[in-house]
């Protein structure tokens, strides 16, 4: 993380070429820094990395690259990764919006390869109805919105219907992209495939996933739990209806093993070994098939892995499957979400007190620091999956320095870090130096937002961070761009505090109490 992090002599953090100090006292914090060169970098450094490691073990695939954007939906980051040449990964409908939305206003080109994973269940599976029900209720049922004066903004009713009904399904949009010319290719998974064997859905390329994970033999394949994907056997029948249909032409796999952090680099290309064994028996069958795509899962670049070890590693297991069986080893996709937009995102929070409320055991960390924000709504991941987040004083680097543990401003015991499942975690490091101090929490920028909620109402009232967003111009220079800091009202709204909510809740007054109290 030291490429984009640095300390100057006075001890003050520096994002690439912005002193955090100046931007926490100028637009005030909670802060966040979004810095989409950051994207740039990581998603150009795999691109090289990829291609020499392939190069230096003469493996003769393509290699393809497309930006997992369940990682970070922003349009800010989105955009960083497609523009440096990556195509999208999308896992609902949602994301396709957002593309077509880049598409119309001239930021990506409608050449964008666009992978799509994610349920792609038929239509009629959801429980969003197609058309107004007309369906009875029981006597009784409250299931008639009583009229308020602005009830159909407030409940989203379309004019003129009395429920909302749904749009397009996902499968619906991919078939809609790809008659529009779009090169685009979903990835079948159960159940998926009759809606695209509808004779009226133009030719596709289309893939198929393959139910994976850390096995490393079929047997420990079948027994692996996991909701996402067929069988060997099922794969093998699905691509044969998709050979058979005509319009449709197999040419991916899909076998992602998962997270790459925690599982030995051995046991993790011995995994994507069995996926190369399975991909090259079916490519005997379907010379079609012609890409394996290995998902994410790729810790980023600035942790402490062995990324080229491994990469080295995958494409010696690929052509070793391949060549075994007579086939030309496969093209691979690499469908990274974390890698791309992990580091590219800070939290910075002032520490506004520091506070002693116990005895500490030996070489134990009395010392709280209470920060100016929430950190279970910051970085969830530090409840759900006890993820480490690195945490660095914004002044005064080279001063002493004792460790003291981060306290939010909610009423939760969980709001702090490290969280109380790190037991052995000693604290992190703050300097002793009286005055202003703020705190950056670093590599944010995958998956926190999302999982917390943008623009949400969260823990005991606390608002969102202002954010500050870098990117470079076309003219090479890095700009700063301001979002909002949300305010209470804007809070407020989310919670149902409105004209609307206000009327409907009148109905429930009891009696005797006016307006205005
Ligand atoms: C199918 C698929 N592809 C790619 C990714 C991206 O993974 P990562 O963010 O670890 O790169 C995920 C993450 O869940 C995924 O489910």
């Amino acid at each position: 993380m030291w490429d984009y992090l640095r300390y100057d002599d006075d001890g003050e953090l520096w994002v690439n070429g912005l002193r955090v100090r100046d931007a926490a006292r100028r637009y005030g914090t909670p802060l966040e820094i979004v810095d989409t060169t950051v994207v740039e970098r990581r998603a150009a450094e795999w691109v090289a990395l990829t291609q020499a490691v392939a190069g230096e073990a003469g493996y003769p695939g393509q290699l393809r690259y497309v930006y997992a954007a369940k990682a970070n939906l922003a349009s800010e980051i989105t955009h960083a990764a497609y523009r440096s040449g990556w195509g999208a990964e999308t896992s609902a409908i949602q994301d396709l919006e957002h593309l077509e939305w880049m598409v119309e206003h001239g930021l990506v080109s409608r050449d964008i390869r666009v992978v799509c994973n994610g349920f792609k269940l038929p239509a009629g599976c959801f429980g969003w109805p197609s058309t107004v029900s007309d369906a009875t209720p029981a006597p009784g049922s409250a299931v008639d919105p009583v009229p308020a004066p602005d009830a159909r903004t407030e409940l989203l009713l379309p004019p003129g219907d009395d429920a909302p009904v749904r749009g397009m399904t996902y499968a619906e949009k991919i078939v809609a992209l790809a008659r529009a010319g779009w090169d685009i290719t979903p990835v079948l998974d159960a159940g998926e495939l009759d809606t695209f064997l509808d004779p009226t859905v133009p030719p596709m390329n289309v893939g198929v996933r393959l139910k994976f994970g850390p096995a490393t033999s079929e047997a420990a394949l079948d027994a692996l739990v996991s909701r996402f994907g067929m069988s060997p056997a099922a794969v093998a029948e699905t691509a044969g209806r998709i050979a058979a249909s005509g319009h449709l032409t197999f040419t991916t796999l899909h076998a992602m093993v998962g997270s790459a952090e925690g599982i030995p680099i051995d046991a993790y290309v011995a995994a994507f070994a069995l996926a190369g064994r399975i991909w090259a028996d079916l490519r005997l069958a379907h010379p079609t098939l012609t890409e394996l795509n290995t998902g994410g899962g790729m810790p980023p670049l600035g942790d402490a892995y062995d990324h080229r070890g491994f990469l080295a590693g995958l494409f010696r297991a690929l052509a070793e499957a391949s060549g075994a069986v007579g086939v030309p080893p496969p093209d691979v996709t690499f469908e990274l979400g974390n890698l791309i937009a992990a580091e590219s995102g800070f939290h910075v929070f002032k520490v506004l007190q520091r506070r002693v409320n116990h005895t500490p055991a030996p070489d134990g960390v009395s010392t709280w620091a209470l920060i100016d924000g929430g950190l279970m709504a910051a970085i969830p991941d530090m409840l759900l999956i006890h993820k480490p987040f690195r945490i660095l004083s914004v002044r005064h680097a080279h001063a002493p320095a004792t460790r003291v543990r981060l306290g939010d401003l909610t009423c939760d015991s969980d709001g702090r870090y490290p969280p109380k499942a790190f037991a052995d975690e000693p604290g992190i490091w703050l300097p002793d130096v009286p005055g202003d101090n703020y705190v950056v929490i670093q590599g944010v920028g995958a998956y926190q937002e999302i999982l917390a909620g943008v623009r949400g109402a969260h823990h005991c009232g606390l608002l969102e961070a202002i954010e500050l967003i870098l990117e470079r111009g076309a003219d090479g220079v890095v700009r700063g761009r301001l979002m909002p800091r949300q305010t209470a009202a804007d809070a407020a709204r989310l919670l149902g505090y409105t004209a609307v909510a206000a009327h409907a809740l009148a109905r429930t007054r009891a009696p005797g109490l006016a307006a205005g109290g």
